[in-house]
């Protein structure tokens, strides 16, 4: 990549400016490994490889579903381990999302049970200062020292869960089970959305404990580094063995499963409702194919083309616009193998139902089904906001 001067340098990697794109910089990831704050420091060739691959894959995965990241491009192919990302101004914290527990929460907290499922996923902000080893810190306290003000507290926690919960489905795909995870928070320093809050620095394998089958003694993160009694060659040799099984299996996080949404509409009258349904499915990023196929009309045609269809996608949902008789829904669901669904009613809903069925096999899908959810949220509650600081409650009606 066309690099500039180097600009920063932390344990694991190096950051230079990006030559002649002042709001770009390139992240290199290095061969070492670290723990303790440091105090336990190894080399492992290939590690810089690896970890460039799996930030890379994760970011971009994270980038199809919707979520704000700083990664542009690079880092999975040959290419120095660099990529290329929005520059930012970091936030001082690293965020932890926990759905089971294990590691500093059950040290601080003996009485927690060790493997024990967090209902909801708990959040942590740690400051980022390796003289005092990285402290708790309340969000009060965030606050009073100007870190982060309390909407980007909100937004941090929020994103910081879908993070995690759309990492976590990828890997139960890959029957791993995503235990905890950190990531860090920037505020892009130029461009058009200058000062938005972006998910930034790296998501490695260093970053998070994922246990296959559920399973610790089979972990296959970093954790095996911290836990090496005496780090000698055949210990560093089985944790890079595990790096390039992480790296490999999530070589396809970012790939979306083909999935296709089939509208039939019983007449030509409802062939407006079907263009809503499908510019919601579009918007989703889902395919869709459109026809007008009547049951009691042409039903020969209606079956020719389920039998078309069925052969063609391996993975396939039918909305059915059915007239009053509800007949094309019915014949439909009789004669595919395939998800039959209704087509009238709310466009976005129908949409997001067709996507949260596919999502089942594929994460993409799953992560913008959440983040639909949350911004249809936060858009009720920000009415809500507002309509309470037009007119303040609890106030009489008439003071006057
Ligand atoms: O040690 P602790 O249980 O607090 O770590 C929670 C998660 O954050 C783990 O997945 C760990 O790998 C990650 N972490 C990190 N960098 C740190 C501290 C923790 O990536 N400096």
């Amino acid at each position: 990549m066309n690099k500039g001067i180097e600009i920063a340098r932390g344990k694991t990697k190096v950051l230079f400016e990006a030559a002649g794109q002042p709001d770009m910089l390139v992240v290199k990831q290095t061969d070492s490994i670290s723990a303790g704050d440091g105090a336990r420091r190894n080399e492992i060739a290939g590690k810089g490889r690896l970890a460039a691959q799996t930030t890379a894959r994760v970011f971009r995965l994270l980038n199809l579903c919707g979520l704000p990241t700083h990664y542009l491009n690079g880092g999975e192919d040959d290419d120095d381990n660099e990529m290329l990302v929005r520059r930012c101004n970091m936030i001082p914290l690293e965020v932890v999302v926990r759905g089971v527990a294990a590691g500093s929460l059950v040290r601080r907290n003996p009485g927690l049970q060790r493997g024990a499922l967090l209902v909801p996923r708990m959040v942590e902000f740690f400051l980022k200062d390796d003289a005092q080893h990285d402290p708790l810190i309340t969000p009060d306290a965030i606050i009073a020292q100007n870190i982060a003000n309390p909407a980007e507290i909100s937004a941090m926690t929020e994103i910081a869960r879908l993070t995690f919960e759309i990492l976590a489905h990828a890997w139960r795909k890959r029957d791993v089970l995503l235990v905890d995870l950190k990531i860090e928070f920037g505020r892009l320093a130029g461009g058009e959305n200058k000062g938005q809050l972006v998910v930034a620095d790296v998501i490695d394998n260093d970053a998070w404990r994922i246990w296959p089958q559920g399973r610790e003694e089979l972990m296959l993160d970093k954790q095996m580094y911290r836990n090496l009694e005496a780090v000698d060659d055949a210990g560093l040799a089985r944790v890079k063995g595990a790096y390039e099984q992480v790296a490999e299996m999530v070589g396809s996080f970012p790939v979306m499963r083909p999935g296709m949404v089939a509208l039939f509409a019983d007449s030509p009258e409802q062939t407006p409702q079907l263009n809503t349904v499908a510019q919601a499915l579009g918007q989703l990023g889902l395919p869709v194919l459109r026809h007008v196929a009547s049951a009691a009309k042409t039903p020969g045609y209606v079956l020719q083309l389920l039998q078309q269809h069925d052969a063609t996608f391996a993975r396939l949902l039918y909305v059915a616009l059915s007239g009053t008789d509800g007949a094309l829904r019915v014949m439909i669901e009789n004669s595919t193998s395939n998800p039959v669904m209704d087509g009238s009613g709310d466009p976005a809903a129908i949409a997001l139902h067709c996507a949260k069925v596919l999502a089942l096999e594929d994460t993409v899908l799953f992560g913008r089904t959440l983040l639909v959810q949350t911004n249809t949220r936060s858009a009720i509650l920000q009415a809500d906001a507002q309509i309470n600081a037009q007119q303040p409650m609890g106030a009489p009606a008439n003071l006057a």
